[in-house]
């Protein structure tokens, strides 16, 4: 974990070591306190002489004043580096978890890796920022103590020594189980987290079918068994204490038992073995500490084993190697290659990886021209969307290949690609800001003009003046505090704003009243004039005017005409419209 850790730390590494110097003298200085304690036993007290003691205090006091001041700069050091560190560590992993495909996020638990992102990282905080310096300082005190009792007297030192291999086993012994058992505590604390995530998001479904009762049962049993794995953890570690205590403090009662013998008999100076009991206390107390610490330690280095694993984590979706100089933007492009068609599907398959005999979309063979608009219909279910996702390259097919301007997607370096497109998703998508930020969200050096007009061509302009506080009222988490429609026409805004050259439609106008619908259409109309365009529609009615339908059914691609066309040739399209058309008459006779 240190050694994985260092590329974190190594930036830093004046303040480390200033951290580090101050930390020695202060370790050092708390030593040699030892040796003012002699000089106050042997030139004070026993010499009885008020002088003698003043000035053995006057040693005493300077040591505790510089003891102080490098005791500041450890202290500031040292938690300055834990936090930058943690931040540091922090924001690789947020750009980590960004650059993942999509296709990650549907197999973890958001509140999973949020844990990650939180919990863990904080645990790793208090390792660097407090628990290494602390065992660092206690080690060094160890050593340094240890060294000093060996001079001052090595028959009680021995005593003391004898009980250290009881101490150092067990430690290594119950710290493995430790680190265990604190992985398994950080996961099923980051399952509680996702649970709860998961159901206060969708509260109103909860209370809706009245299951409270439910997710509390379910809580309280993944909280239970977090306390369960905590509780082993704290057992393992509470034995450890305890042992290591025992011992200490045993051979501490041994060796003053030994020594005060010595002093009686006169072998001894009553200072020497004050000095050398404040060492043994110190070295004990060092000791006790570092165990202590140590089982921090490896509850962070379960910690840094899970952030370490989601940084490991590849990307299977990812741009070419290709040099910025040779990177082509669409216009660019399109006017060297050969083939008319801006977009192209070869012989295309594709399966989702959790259904791999079943394909999504199956041989799909079809070419868009630049400037086009093409509407996809077909039931649900039928791959519309996949067909989208598919062209945004969240997902690579397993056969075949997809050309934008005669370049696989492979090809293309991600950014320019999708820079290309707008979509505006099947579930309109908005952030916890304000409706300004979440327009300006597909161009963030939009103008304010630029925005209300993107509003204006959505039909969002009027309900957005009578929000609360206009383009500056809060939405709330995912927009919770809009109707559907409202949220589709500002997804729809969004879209219009970025201006992009190929639009994609999933179902963008399916929540809107007909009226709305009529005038968004007319501004889609607009926005789509000499725009390559992909329209997903279930109502046939909004897709009239295309210049092509292309109509799928279980993932493969069964007709390609206009609508006049596919009426006469295609079966499921004419059963697809003579259901809705119909439908709309009846309404009309009743
Ligand atoms: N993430 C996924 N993992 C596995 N299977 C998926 C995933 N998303 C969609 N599918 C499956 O792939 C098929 C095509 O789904 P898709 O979302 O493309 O349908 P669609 O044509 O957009 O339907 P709808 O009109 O209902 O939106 C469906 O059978 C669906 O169950
Ligand atoms: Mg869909």
């Amino acid at each position: 974990m240190l050694f994985w850790l260092w590329q974190f730390v190594r930036p830093y590494r004046m303040r480390l070591a200033v951290a580090i110097i101050a930390l020695v003298s202060t370790a050092m200085l708390t030593l040699s306190l030892g040796q003012g304690v002699k000089l106050m036993i042997d030139e004070g007290f026993s010499s009885q002489s008020t002088a003698g003691l003043a000035s053995a205090l006057g040693i005493v006091g300077f040591i505790i004043v510089a003891m102080s001041i490098g005791a500041y700069f450890r202290f500031y050091m040292v938690s300055w580096l834990g936090e930058r560190v943690v931040a540091d560590v922090r924001k690789k992993l947020y750009r980590h978890l960004v650059s993942l495909p999509p296709s990650f996020f549907e197999d973890n638990l958001a509140g999973e890796i949020q844990s990650r992102v939180t919990t863990d990282t904080t645990l790793l905080q208090t390792v660097i920022g407090s628990s290494f310096s602390f065992a660092l300082r206690n080690a060094l005190t160890f050593i340094g103590g240890l060294t000093l009792m060996f001079i001052s007297n090595i028959k009680l030192t021995l005593i003391v020594l004898l009980v250290v291999p009881f101490i150092v086993f067990p430690l290594i012994y119950f710290g493995r189980k430790v680190k265990k058992l604190s992985r398994d505590s950080q996961d099923k604390i980051a399952t509680v987290g996702a649970w709860a995530g998961e159901s206060l998001q969708h509260i109103k479904v909860v209370q809706a079918f009245t299951r409270e009762d439910m997710v509390n049962e379910q809580f309280g049993q993944a909280a239970e068994g977090a306390f369960d794995v905590a509780l082993k953890r704290i057992r393992q570690r509470a034995i450890l204490i305890a042992l290591v205590m025992m011992m200490v403090m045993g051979s501490v009662a041994g060796m003053l038992f030994v020594g005060g013998s010595d002093v009686i008999a006169g072998e001894l100076s009553a200072g020497d073995l004050a000095a050398f009991v404040f060492y043994a206390i110190m070295v004990a107390g060092s000791l006790a500490a570092v165990t202590e610490v140590y089982g921090e330690v490896q509850r962070a280095a379960g910690a840094a084993e899970r952030i370490r694993e989601l940084l490991a984590t590849e990307a299977d979706i990812k741009s070419p190697a290709i040099e910025l100089s040779n990177r082509q933007s669409l216009s660019q492009s399109s006017d060297q290659t050969s083939s008319p068609a801006l977009i192209e599907f070869n012989n295309m398959s594709y399966a989702y990886p959790s259904r791999p005999n079943r394909n999504a979309l199956d041989k799909l063979n079809l070419a868009v021209n630049a400037g086009e608009s093409i509407a996809l219909v077909g039931p649900s279910g039928a791959g519309k969307s996949t067909l989208f996702d598919l062209l945004l390259r969240f997902r690579d097919p397993q056969n075949g290949d997809i050309r934008i301007a005669g370049k696989t997607l492979t090809e293309w370096d991600l950014q320019d690609l999708r820079s290309q497109f707008a979509l505006v998703p099947q579930q309109p998508v908005l952030f916890s800001a304000n409706v300004w930020d979440n327009l300006k969200y597909g161009r963030p050096d939009a103008t304010e003009a630029d925005v209300m007009a993107a509003a204006k061509a959505a039909h969002a302009d009027e309900f957005i003046e009578q929000l609360p506080e206009g383009y500056q009222s809060f939405l709330g988490e995912q927009g919770v505090k809009l109707s559907g429609g409202q949220k589709q026409r500002l997804a729809i805004a969004r879209a219009i704003l970025r201006d992009p050259k190929i639009l994609l439609l999933d179902e963008a106008t399916s929540a809107l009243d007909a009226q709305s619908e009529h005038y968004v259409q007319q501004a889609l109309d607009t926005l789509m004039k000499g725009r390559t365009t992909f329209i997903i529609a279930h109502r046939l009615a909004t897709v009239r005017h295309v210049d092509r339908i292309a109509v799928f059914d279980q993932g493969q691609l069964v007709d390609v005409g206009s609508h006049d066309e596919l009426l006469a040739s295609s079966e499921l399209y004419r059963r697809l419209a003579e259901l809705q058309f119909q439908g709309a008459k009846n309404d009309k006779l009743t």
